[in-house]
């Protein structure tokens, strides 16, 4: 049943949906979208048909939650986001063929039509049950609108369709205590009506496809997920829900309900390929219903569940549909230890990366390739995107190729020389260079694409070796006739990085190929000529001049992202902080027994040997005191010189190492953690005035 398609017609790409409730971050583009948009390179390149499909997700509690929490509608919060996403995507260079939104109406046709065609065919099972609802918002939970404890790992903040920490794939009324994230109240329940798909029934079929018929080609996370929730019992799914936002159901009795976003969103994939086969004047069904078509979904781990089971057993139930070939799901990303979030703000935001490093795309994806999570979580920190730059992409290609382009203008004003006999070195590397497409390939169809981009590097280390043990530089002074085969083979590799790179770098080989003066279209060269094509540049073609292809990173940049996540930390303990709670009740005498009066700060200095006092003088309007306090961690004191801050001037004096201080200063601190001065700084406002 599941035989690996050895060539198939066509490919139909899909990457997941992201939601539209926040921007791209590099935890989606990493487990998703680079290696999809990789994949859907490469196989261009090597002149297959494909399809590359995604578009926003725009149903479900996610959105209906981010629009309650900014008090707008779901409406204009999918229409930020999904224009948000779309542009990033699109100066990210991610070459979807179509980018649809599942508003589209082809969308909510095409769901519904889904569903009419189960409902019709008896595959649901019609049911009443008490579901949880909160009493005081008036409306049932489901999903992220309740959380609580999960009855397989003991995970307090479970979903309620999903526990995060364990993957597995829940029910609200599994959730031991669970609570209403939009109240915090405990629900109760209340009888309403559902259309469940029963995925006991698919067991047998899905333990052929899948563990009989993937348990080799499919990676071992995604093959092992799947072995534990069949093994575990298949159990019906509600693909209805009580809420206002979503796709209504189309059958008798569906009024007030929509459409579980799980079920629609994956048919999401097949309304995306339906709008760019209409723009292209092509034939969708060939993608989704021919054998011969291989289907390929890209996912995060958490979307296991949808993908393998409940799509696969739709699109059984539906029939006529193909089925994936592979789910290859990665792993999660951290970012600098912690969990990446868009509701903590705790994310490298596309958007905010193409502003801060402009014409950088290609320095994000190679980091995010070279340490994607593909078997295991994995963490990005900055500190490897620096190195990951100025170690590899400047040091290594950009190194290997500026010699090259350099040499080759300096020697020969930019034509291709003409080689005479090649040596033992010079055939072996040329030998060599023409196995890097099978290489590489062997990788990226395996999805192994860590494994790629490094097989891709390993070129341009070739190049640098064969350069650097040949010594062109040298020899010119002695045999001029040698270096001229030596700058033929270099370039050969230099065409070859150029080709072999578009799917890693696709901004970087565009400017190379400019570079090279070689076109970027498949006819010139493509994957397969760097193996089969005898000279990759002919002798007499002339290139262009060098340009930087990729700049050093300094630390101060990489400093600068730091400190935001720092500021995040900071912004999210003290969100998270309690609030101190009230003190005593004083009498109105207790009040007026403090004396505060305003003054300026004339002079601060640092007290020596401590890190958190500063000594100031402060003129109260009564005198010029001082006073010690302890904000040497927020305001240098050349800052605060000037100030105006409100004292207590009768507090009782007081030494602190050494120095008597005479009265306090009134703070109090920011969201980011800082002291500030409560201060009254107005102009005309006099020092020894009363506060009252
Ligand atoms: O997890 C998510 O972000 C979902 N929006 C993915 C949906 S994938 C697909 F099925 F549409
Ligand atoms: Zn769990």
């Amino acid at each position: 049943m599941a035989e690996t398609l050895n060539n198939p017609s066509r490919y139909t790409i899909t990457a997941a949906l992201p939601y539209t409730n926040g921007p791209i971050h590099i935890g989606h583009l990493a487990g998703v979208y680079v290696p999809a948009d990789i994949y859907a390179r490469y196989l261009r390149l090597t002149g297959k048909d494909v399809a590359f499909v995604c578009g926003s997700d725009e149903h479900g509690v996610a959105i209906s939650m981010k629009a309650k929490k900014e008090g707008v509608t779901p409406q204009e919060i999918i229409d930020k986001y999904h224009t948000i996403i779309k542009k990033s995507f699109q100066d990210f260079g991610i070459t979807f063929d179509n980018y649809s939104r599942t508003s589209a109406e082809v969308h909510h046709e095409t769901a519904s039509d889904f569903f009419k065609k189960l409902y019709e065919q008896g595959d649901f099972i019609e049911e009443t049950t008490a579901q949880l609802y909160d009493e005081e918002a008036k409306q049932f939970l489901a999903d992220r609108f309740v959380i609580g404890t999960c009855p397989k790992c003991g995970h307090e903040e479970a979903y309620g369709d999903q526990c995060e920490n364990c993957g597995s794939s829940l029910n609200a009324t599994d959730l031991i205590n669970p609570k209403s994230t939009i109240t915090g109240s405990t629900p109760t329940t209340k009888e309403t009506k559902h259309w469940f798909l029963p995925l006991d029934r698919y067991e047998g079929f899905l333990r052929e496809w899948i563990l009989e018929g993937h348990k080799n080609d499919w990676k071992p996370n995604v093959y092992g997920q799947c072995k534990s929730w069949i093994d575990g019992g298949l159990e019906p799914r509600a693909v209805t829900r009580d809420l206002d936002w979503g796709i209504p159901v189309p059958v008798e009795g569906g009024e007030g309900k929509v459409l579980y976003v799980w079920f629609d969103a994956p048919i999401g994939y097949i309304s995306s390929t339906k709008e760019w086969a209409k723009r292209e004047g092509k034939d969708w069904e060939s993608y989704w219903k021919d054998e011969n078509t291989k289907l390929v979904h890209f996912i995060g781990k958490d979307n296991i569940v949808f993908h393998c089971i409940i799509f696969p057993a739709i699109l059984k139930s539906h029939g006529g549909y193909i089925l994936p070939e592979n789910v290859p799901a990665n792993e999660f990303l951290n970012l600098e230890g912690n969990k990446l979030s868009t509701s903590k703000n705790w994310a490298v935001w596309l958007h905010e990366y193409l502003e801060e490093f402009p014409d950088m795309q290609d320095v994000l994806r190679y980091t995010l390739t070279a340490n994607a999570p593909e078997t295991k979580d994995n963490d990005f920190t900055w500190k490897d995107f620096q190195a990951r730059n100025n170690n590899e992409l400047v040091a290594i290609l950009g190194n290997f190729i500026n010699r090259v382009v350099v040499l080759t203008n300096k020697y020969y004003d930019g034509v291709v020389p003409e080689p005479s006999n090649f040596t033992d070195v010079d055939q072996e590397t040329l030998d060599a260079l023409k196995k890097y497409p099978e290489v590489i390939s062997s990788s990226l169809e395996r999805y192994r694409f860590r494994e790629a981009a490094q097989e891709f590097m390993n070129l341009a280390r070739l190049g640098n070796k064969y350069l650097a043990d040949e010594e062109p530089w040298k020899v010119v002074k002695q045999d001029e006739q040698r270096v001229k085969t030596i700058m033929f083979v270099a370039l050969q590799i230099a065409t070859g990085l150029a080709v072999l790179g578009e799917p890693f770098l696709p901004f970087t080989s565009s400017k190379l190929k400019e570079i090279l003066a070689v076109r970027s279209s498949a006819v010139e060269t493509s994957w397969n000529d760097v193996s089969e094509k005898e000279t990759l540049l002919e002798a007499d073609h002339k290139i262009n001049q060098s340009q930087l292809l990729f700049r050093k990173i300094e630390d101060s940049e990489i400093q600068t992202q730091l400190d935001k996540l720092e500021a995040t930390k900071k912004a999210n303990e003290n969100e998270n902080k309690a609030v101190t709670p009230q003190k005593d009740t004083i009498t109105f005498d207790d009040f007026t027994k403090l004396d505060m009066r305003v003054g300026t700060i004339i002079e601060a200095e640092k007290m020596p040997k401590t890190k958190k006092l500063l000594v100031l003088k402060v003129d109260t309007g009564i005198d010029t005191r001082t006073i010690v306090s302890g904000i040497a961690e927020s305001f240098k004191p050349e800052e605060i010189i000037g100030k105006k801050v409100t004292v207590l001037v009768n507090l009782a004096p007081r030494p602190l190492r050494g120095v008597e201080s005479q009265g306090m200063i009134l703070m109090t601190e920011s969201k980011e953690g800082k002291l500030v001065f409560v201060n009254p700084d107005e102009e005309g406002v006099d020092n020894g005035e009363g506060i009252s």
